[in-house]
């Protein structure tokens, strides 16, 4: 896998130990940690949300002309993740610690879920149809055009 499949993976456990501090801090019922530390996951799953709607999945579905595979779904997911981050937050807000608990269950699944078609079926197949994946990301590699390496 290469750098760039690494930092998007990277996102994905960064996400998880994110969420997993917001359920910890809902455990103690300390709703003021829960909700600093919710924001912060927010943050980090939009952040890589967006590198994948606006950056990867737009490269596969040049690459390969797939507009109707494997993106679409992803995107569909990427919706009902939202949803359900929506519902815990305003759980949160409301100080609702047991629904905002079960909502995080759920979305800890569907997150999970998710990943692992990204990681094993999606990734993989981005790795090897979109050349100069690391600039295509953002994350510096070549610098795309001529160049003719294969990160
Ligand atoms: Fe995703
Ligand atoms: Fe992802």
């Amino acid at each position: 896998m290469s750098q760039a499949m690494m930092s998007l993976v990277k996102q994905h456990l960064e996400c998880d130990d994110q969420l997993n501090r917001v359920e910890a801090a809902l455990h103690k019922e300390d709703l003021a940690s829960a909700g600093r530390n919710f924001r912060l996951f927010d943050e980090q799953l939009e952040h890589h949300f967006h590198l994948e709607e606006d950056r990867l999945f737009p490269a596969f579905e040049k690459a390969t002309g797939m507009t109707n595979g494997p993106t679409m779904v992803m995107r569909g997911e990427h919706a009902e993740i939202r949803a359900l981050r929506d519902q815990a937050a305003s759980e949160i807000e409301n100080k609702n610690i047991q629904s905002a608990l079960s909502t995080l269950d759920t979305l800890n699944v569907l997150i999970q879920q998710h990943n692992v078609k990204e990681e094993n079926i999606l990734y993989p197949m981005c790795g090897g149809s979109i050349p100069h994946l690391s600039s295509v990301l953002g994350m510096g590699g070549c610098g795309g055009g001529a160049c003719s390496c294969s990160s």
